[in-house]
């Protein structure tokens, strides 16, 4: 029997015991730093003569691991793999296909630390946020894999005299999953995972920043008896790779996680019906955001400084999901600001793989370029309260405020994807609500207040697709949170909802007269 889906809890790391498995975990990781990894296409180990390097951004002279840069010979190969694997798989009943997600999930559960353990190293995931990514990758696997036995069983359709009647949920045959640096095990585990266990085969390119982690999962799936060319791992340039799979005639869907200017441009060039392509392409492009958290002058203003804090310097705001934008109305604005930059000021810097550090760095070198030029940009915005400079060591950029900027400025606008939060002093909640949707985002919101008005007034009109009360505006849980957005932030595809997994299927209607 399997049980109901329960989300996977957090390590509790005031628990001595957990904190010295989890050291254990990184003194191992340590010991397996510098390898090559190889690409996976039809089960078979794939080298170039070009890698991809990946790098501790903590301690950017330390390698984690090479990672074999593949052309197109290879993508092309991945795309016939996965051809080739096509229709056996989709004939797979789909229990069996659930199954090996939630064998993959008891794989990750065991090797949990060690998961974690290899983001702390990669991307500069300090141990919480780490521990949250393998936690989340776990929960789409379970989640996914009960969604499909639901999605597979006999669908309620109207009974109609003389007539058998069913509706069976199709895969739509090869796909490319093209996922994120910040969420490189959680966000790749569920594309990957919800493009297969529904039928369909794959081409997957990780982030180049977290090519290490992408092999463990592939290392996993392996073992979890996932067949040869279900799911191919191409490492590859994004641009001109991308390019290449995304006018793949035989491409049915892409599964994007990533900037707004890519996932445009994808969106774009996928429409395009290729000489000899007879489907239209699918593209499911989750993108950036420009979150606010509002706080109105009936709010418990050290749980909204709490909440700020956490969204927009948890990860160094390398989140969609993260707050960049404050908006306070003018009764609070000042006593908040005060909060929230002493709670910021609190916060400990440092390499991510050390126990006690808040704030790690950013993911890559390029990334903190761009967030100082925001900095400088902002400098001229706004009043600089806290933070602006980058530190020594590794890949670091203070947390930074930015006090009384416009609605309008380019750094309440744009999206940064880095520790940079903008307070925006509001008239009234009228106002707060008016700013908090002045973007081309609607991705995440919170509101702090305790007046029901307000709360049931952005209810309906704060237009985000995932919008909080009373909490901060990350940390979605699969299956208690869908999570996605509005407008520019893409095409609210609900990743770890009860909708998701419809996106790589098409519906087939069987009528037989009796
Ligand atoms: N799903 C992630 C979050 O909610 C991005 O923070």
């Amino acid at each position: 029997m399997i049980p109901p889906y329960r989300p996977e809890p957090l390590s509790d790391f005031r628990n001595p015991a957990v904190t010295a498995a989890f050291e254990q975990a990184l003194a191992a990781v340590k010991t397996q730093l510098g390898k090559r990894y190889p690409m996976i296409i039809a089960g078979r180990r794939v080298e170039s003569g070009e890698s991809i390097v990946s790098v501790n951004p903590s301690q950017p002279d330390q390698v984690v691991g090479y990672a074999a840069r593949g052309g197109v010979a290879e993508a092309e190969a991945a795309v016939q793999a996965a051809l080739a694997a096509f229709p056996a798989w989709a004939d797979t009943p789909a229990d069996v296909r659930a199954r090996i997600l939630f064998k993959a999930a008891a794989i990750m559960r065991r090797r949990r630390h060690e998961l974690s353990a290899w983001m702390c190293h990669e991307v500069g995931k300090n141990w919480a946020e780490a521990d949250a990514d393998t936690a989340e990758a776990i929960d789409f696997l379970e989640y996914y894999g009960r969604q499909m036995l639901k999605l597979a069983a006999p669908q309620p359709l109207t009974p109609y005299p003389g007539e058998e009647n069913h509706l069976y949920y199709r895969p739509l045959g090869v796909g490319v999953v093209h996922s994120p640096f910040n969420f490189p095990l959680a966000i790749l585990t569920g594309m990957t995972a919800a493009a297969i266990v529904t039928g369909n085969t794959v081409v997957v390119k990780p982030s180049t920043e977290a090519p290490v982690i992408a092999a463990k999962l592939f290392e996993i799936l392996e073992e979890a008896g996932l067949p040869a060319g279900v799911a191919n791992l191409l490492y590859a340039d994004p641009v001109e790779m991308g390019d290449y799979l995304t006018t793949h005639k035989e491409v049915r869907f892409i599964n994007f996680t990533g900037s707004r200017q890519v996932g445009c441009h994808i969106y774009e060039l996928a429409a395009k019906v290729q000489p000899g392509q007879v489907f239209l392409r699918r593209v499911i492009a989750e993108m950036g955001g420009k979150d606010a958290i509002i706080v109105d002058g009936t709010a418990d203003l050290d749980e909204a400084a709490a909440g700020i804090v956490t969204s927009a310097f948890g990860f160094s705001g390398q989140k969609c999901s993260a707050c960049s934008r404050a908006v306070v109305t003018a009764d609070v604005y000042d006593q908040v600001l005060e909060k929230v930059v002493a709670r910021t000021r609190a916060l400990k810097v440092g390499p991510a793989t050390e126990k006690d550090t808040d704030v790690g760095p950013v993911a890559a070198e390029r990334f903190q370029k761009k967030i100082l030029e925001y900095i400088e940009i902002g400098k001229a915005e706004g009043r600089l309260v806290l933070g602006g400079n980058a530190l020594p060591g590794g890949y670091y950029v203070e947390p930074t405020i930015f006090a009384d900027v416009a609605p309008t400025a380019r750094i309440a606008q744009e999206e940064i994807f880095g520790p940079v939060l903008a307070f925006i002093k509001a008239r009234d909640f009228d106002d707060a609500l008016r700013i908090a949707n002045n973007t081309p985002y609607g991705l995440t919101g919170s509101v702090y207040s305790r007046s029901r008005e307000n709360l049931e007034q952005a209810r309906r009109r704060f237009r985000v697709g995932n919008l909080y009360f009373n909490r901060k505006s990350t940390g979605a849980i699969v299956g208690v949170h869908p999570f996605g957005g509005f407008n520019m932030s893409g095409t609210d595809s609900k990743a770890g909802g009860p909708d998701y997994l419809l996106l790589f299927t098409q519906a087939q209607a069987v009528s037989e007269k009796l």
